[in-house]
């Protein structure tokens, strides 16, 4: 039985993957932060919180990880732990870059002392594309992050390159464009807007308030891209790999079809911080923009060219924005019932 070690297990990607692996006949293990417990939701939600073992962990600290490797003995070492949220990284920037950028190098350093053999996989992100050199974006696209959180997971990604290359560990990187699924964290936009948009469906009368409606995503449902990073493990040569949907669309649109899952019909009028939308059949108004949620710098564009992952991985994603829309209103609908 393989043994694997996930860092973030009480996130949503770790859920994903933590049941990935069990359903595969894996001994899963994950990093809980004492602050989080006892709340495992999503694992919980999945049906798995009883067949994880759990340790205390945090990526600030380097003693804790080294016991955590030199104790469990994985054969594969996901890191997907991070502060996640790109908005906050401007208010917490040093942070965000010794947890998303600086702990990498404790993770990999750690493992080439003691568990050189062991197969680690970084959560990479399209966000350090930022301010897009070319469209679509693939692996050998130029970086240029526009956030404390992308230029600290610029180097994480380089890092783990650099282990790779300088000690032949088997080190990938997953560049992953934005995933979301019902169990989405509350700040991000989509699930903001799922949530502010059930509530409305069931009585609310409270706008979901948003910031820039003409950002761009390429969005995909978060269960097929776990399946990528596991894929990129069982390579026999590591490498970094884009996932994505090559799709993109607006907040605008995502909201749309969010709405239309739960019956709405919008009439959007005004532009940028004027911007709103009501139901034509309620005549509620259910979208205005607030300033807040505006961002000192944006990533306007994001559209992934995810053809080495289809053809060295065979991977590819199965749900497409429409049917992505739709799950999360509905599943946040029926909870809110
Ligand atoms: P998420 O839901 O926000 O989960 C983040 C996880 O990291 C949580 O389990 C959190 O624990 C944990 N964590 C935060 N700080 C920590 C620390 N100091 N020590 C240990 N654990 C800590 O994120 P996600 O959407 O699953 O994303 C997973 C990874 O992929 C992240 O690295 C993210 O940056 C990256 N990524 C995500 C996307 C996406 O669209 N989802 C795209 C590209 C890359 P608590 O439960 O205690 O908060
Ligand atoms: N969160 C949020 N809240 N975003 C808003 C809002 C709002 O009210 N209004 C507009 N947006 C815009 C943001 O300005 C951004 O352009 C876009 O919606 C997406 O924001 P998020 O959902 O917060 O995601 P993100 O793209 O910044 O970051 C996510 O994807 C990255 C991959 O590209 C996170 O999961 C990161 O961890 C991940 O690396």
């Amino acid at each position: 039985m393989k043994k694997a070690f996930i860092t973030g297990i009480t996130g949503q990607d770790g859920a994903y993957l933590a049941k990935l692996l069990l359903d595969k006949g894996y001994e899963v293990h994950g990093g809980v932060r004492r602050i989080s417990q006892p709340e495992n939701t999503r694992l919980d939600i999945l049906g798995v919180s009883n067949d994880v073992h759990l340790h205390e962990f945090d990526l600030t600290e380097h003693n804790n990880i080294f016991r955590v490797i030199r104790d469990i003995e994985m054969d594969e070492f996901y890191n997907l732990a991070a502060q996640s949220f790109v908005g906050s990284s401007w208010e917490l920037p040093v942070y965000t870059a010794d947890v998303d950028g600086m702990a990498v190098v404790r993770i990999l350093d750690t493992l080439r002392t003691i568990r050189p053999e062991t197969r680690f996989y970084q959560a990479s992100t399209s966000e350090m594309f930022g301010l897009v050199q070319e469209v679509p974006q693939s692996e050998t696209t130029r970086l240029y992050p526009r956030s404390p959180y992308g230029v600290a997971k610029v180097y994480g990604h380089y890092i783990t390159m650099n282990y790779r290359e300088s000690f032949g560990m088997h080190a990938s990187s997953g560049i992953l464009f934005n995933h979301e699924s019902p169990l989405r964290g509350k700040e991000f936009v989509t699930r903001k807007i799922t949530l502010g948009l059930a509530a409305l469906a069931h009585g609310g009368d409270q706008p979901v308030e948003l910031g820039n409606m003409d950002a761009k995503r390429d969005w995909g449902f978060a269960q097929d891209y776990v399946e990528g990073m596991w894929r990129m493990l069982q390579q026999d040569e590591a490498d970094d790999y884009v996932l994505a949907t090559g799709v993109t669309t607006t907040i605008r649109d995502f909201f749309t079809y969010a709405a239309e899952a739960l019956g709405m019909d919008l009439e959007w009028s005004g532009e940028n911080e004027n911007e709103t939308a009501t139901d034509r059949k309620t005549g509620k108004l259910v979208m205005k923009v607030n300033k807040k949620f505006y961002r000192p710098a944006e990533v306007d564009l994001l559209i992934g060219d995810p053809s080495k992952a289809q053809e060295k991985l065979g991977w590819k994603a199965s749900v497409d924005i429409q049917n992505l829309a739709q799950m999360m209103a509905k599943s946040d609908f029926d909870a809110h019932r």
